[in-house]
């Protein structure tokens, strides 16, 4: 059915009042709203079939009119798409409500975890020993006597495994590594000189516990083995990793000791960082703090591992982290850093040595 150009200005003006009826209209159901799109903008709608039927009219008619009635067109699909939008937030609401969901109530935040207070101390001492060249090892907690006591010159019935207090396991010859030296045997029995590794893990003695013993606590184990290396290469290697450690103005002292795996052996003290040698309770009043043993690699331990000694040498040191820690953090009871009690880990920031 042909239409005249008269007939679409009258619809055009028709259809935008309706619009406007339409668009100011308060409250419209989901019902309505969908019944006013197919009367006009549905296939058959209103506004459809006025675009159809602009293909009857002549060139210019269709050039001033087409564009009119698109732009309509568009009008009423942007209202419709108005209260569509806002039926679905009236709905939102209603659910919300509905529901008893306070949306103004302030969140839970939540528990933010951090690195326990021995692990930082422990990383920190691997990290400054890394920058120093030594790589990390590791070995069992469940060692053989073998490793934790043969290789390295005690052997059985030698009075110095008394030294150790000993966890035996039930699966002999097991035992629980009494500290991380063992890890040195299983180191060179895998590889061949030089090397320069540290290990640093868990330890287990059959203590009593109480403030400063507890039966599982940290070593941090070094050793260093090469062509002519010797007591001067210990003592520069120590200072160093104490400045950097401890501060720039450490300075370390050597007792003499006994071990059997190293000869000579040595217990070495530091400058005492809190008083600053002032004398302090921290380091009784002496200035000085007693920190690790010491020594140069016993010729027994290198041939225990098919090393000639005539060829090779080393040292090796092994550090307690636990009272590293302890010094550095303030830390009094040994007992506080297996507790996993929250109220003491939360006071220790990322980042803290
Ligand atoms: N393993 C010794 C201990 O636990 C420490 C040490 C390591 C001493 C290396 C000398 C050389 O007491």
């Amino acid at each position: 059915m042909a239409v005249s150009r008269q007939e679409l200005e009258a619809a055009l003006q028709e259809l935008t009042k309706a619009l406007e009826g339409f668009a100011s209209q308060a409250g419209v159901t989901p019902d309505q709203l969908e019944a006013f799109r197919v009367q006009y903008v549905g296939r058959s709608g209103k506004v459809t079939e006025r675009l159809k039927s602009l293909k009857d009219l002549s060139m210019d008619d269709k050039r001033e009119l087409g564009p009119k009635l698109q732009q309509l067109k568009g009008l009423f699909d942007s209202a419709i798409g108005a209260k569509q939008r806002a039926l679905e937030a009236e709905q939102d609401a209603k659910t919300l409500s509905d529901s008893g969901i306070d949306l103004t109530l302030p969140g839970f935040p939540s528990p933010r975890g951090r690195v326990h207070p021995l692990t930082q101390v422990l990383d920190e001492m691997g990290r400054i020993l890394g920058l120093m060249g030594f790589s990390w090892a590791e070995g069992p907690f469940a060692e053989t006597d073998y490793h934790n006591f043969t290789a390295l010159n005690i052997p059985e019935h030698h009075p110095a495994r008394d030294m150790h207090d000993t966890f035996y396991l039930k699966e002999f010859p097991l035992v629980l590594r009494t500290h991380t030296s063992p890890v040195q045997i299983r180191t060179m029995e895998a590889r061949k000189p030089p090397l320069r590794i540290i290990c640093p893990g868990r330890v287990f003695r059959h203590e009593a516990v109480d403030a400063t013993h507890s039966a599982v606590f940290h070593q941090v184990e070094g050793l260093a083995v090469d062509e002519s290396i010797g007591f001067a290469d210990l003592k520069g290697t120590l200072s160093d990793f104490m400045k950097r450690l401890l501060g720039s103005d450490t300075k370390i002292r050597f007792r003499p000791s006994y071990f059997p795996f190293t000869e000579p052996s040595t217990e070495v003290d530091v400058t005492c960082f809190f008083c600053k040698q002032k004398g302090c309770p921290a380091c009784k009043h002496t200035g000085w703090i007693e920190l690790l043993g010491a020594g140069v690699v016993n010729p027994n331990v290198l041939r225990a591992v098919g090393y000639d000694p005539e060829k090779w040498s080393g040292f090796a040191f092994g550090i307690g982290v636990e009272r590293i820690a302890m010094l550095r953090l303030g830390v009094r009871d040994i007992r506080l850093f297996y507790e996993n009690d929250l109220r003491f880990l939360e006071q220790f920031d990322e980042n803290l040595v």
